[in-house]
């Protein structure tokens, strides 16, 4: 039930603090321990000389931050693949590698097919799902929960988080992450509620720079890249503006001749070591007319930036990036008149290869 909401999207994309309190009350107890990920997963993980993340479209993206959770803390060299490409190209493997599905549904068909592959190649694999007792949590060794609560509108938004914030759990599981991750999670409930909470000033932008738009663009390096694809693909598939997300180091090489008076492009910053480069990236896409978006983390923010984002630790930001380009995605949809909820052309669980 979507209660006085209009759309399912805003009640999920409002839900998110909520959801990252209840994912660290159930992996957490009252003393801070981790609880509820068996040895029998961290062993078998720890033995892997290789993970394997194997996602689609959101959960895909969300893998792309997670990777740097389990090499930087856990010390594990990760891949992440796309489930449709892997399941009939797959890459040479390591010698013992481990398969981490992410799903909000469990019943993706390319990551299942993928699944069904490498367990008869003998492989352990575990999935991350916010449906349990689906496909994926059944058939894989292991399963563990996301706990974001039913997820009705096709644009994933609190599955996304719960999947970041979940793979950062089991990484520390693994790893050191050196700083109390705990108390870092409940930071950052309180700052994606201060987010949610001023979503209006996402409205006015939304619909000052993509009411009209045909195409818009959304730029990022290193973490803050991984959320720009996310962020693209949000906008895209809800408001049926052509959006491209991508590695800011990468305009010169073609995309920027793309830019025309009155562009919007959107840039991330919130990794301190990319705030020289990225701010040279938005001074050249405004020098060629663009109408250039920048959301950046307090410590890099300059006057003139759209928002200022609120600060936690630096591996920890997509969870607090991505929650303007949420609701960007969802003003601009509104402005065009279009169901945020029920996209043309989408299902929420494509359950066909
Ligand atoms: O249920 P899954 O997480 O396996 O679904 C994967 C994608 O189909 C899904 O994330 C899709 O890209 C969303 N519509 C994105 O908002």
């Amino acid at each position: 039930d979507k209660g006085a909401y209009p759309y399912y999207m805003l009640k999920e994309v409002d839900e998110q603090a909520i959801v990252a309190r209840n994912i660290a009350s159930h992996y957490y107890d009252e003393d801070g321990n981790l609880q509820g990920i068996g040895c029998a997963i961290t062993d078998k993980m720890k033995e892997a000389d290789r993970l394997y993340i194997v996602a689609a479209g959101t959960s895909y993206h969300a893998g792309l931050v997670g990777k740097r959770y389990f090499e930087q803390w856990a010390k594990i060299p990760t891949a992440v693949h796309i489930s449709s490409e892997f399941a009939y190209d797959q890459p040479m493997l390591s010698e013992k590698p481990f398969f981490i599905f992410l799903s909000q549904s469990g019943e993706t068909a390319d990551s299942r097919e993928v699944l069904d592959n490498v367990k008869k190649q003998g492989f352990p694999a575990l999935t991350l799902a916010n449906v349990m007792n689906s496909t994926l949590t059944r058939e894989a060794d292991f399963a563990l929960p996301l706990l974001a609560g039913p997820e009705i509108a096709v644009a994933s938004t609190k599955a996304y988080t719960a999947q970041v914030i979940v793979q950062a759990i089991l990484a520390s599981a693994l790893g050191n992450p050196g700083f109390d991750l705990k108390a870092e999670l409940a930071k950052v409930a309180v700052e994606i509620q201060a987010i949610t909470d001023d979503k209006e000033k996402f409205k006015a932008i939304a619909e000052d720079a993509l009411a009209d738009q045909h195409s818009a663009f959304y730029i990022g390096r290193g973490l803050d890249a991984c959320v720009a694809l996310e962020a693209a693909l949000k906008l895209k598939e809800i408001s049926y503006i052509q959006t491209e997300g991508f590695a800011a180091g990468e305009l010169k090489h073609g995309t920027i001749s793309l830019i025309e008076d009155g562009t919007p492009v959107f840039a991330l910053l919130t990794q301190k070591k990319t705030e020289g480069l990225l701010r040279g990236e938005v001074a050249q896409v405004a020098a060629r007319g663009a109408n250039t978006i920048v959301f950046a983390s307090k410590s890099v923010a300059k006057e003139g930036d759209a928002f200022v984002l609120p600060e936690v630790n630096e591996l920890l930001m997509p969870l607090l990036a991505v929650i303007p380009t949420q609701l960007i995605a969802y003003y601009a949809t509104l402005a065009r008149g279009l169901d945020v909820d029920r996209p043309r052309n989408l299902a929420k669980s494509v359950t066909v290869q």
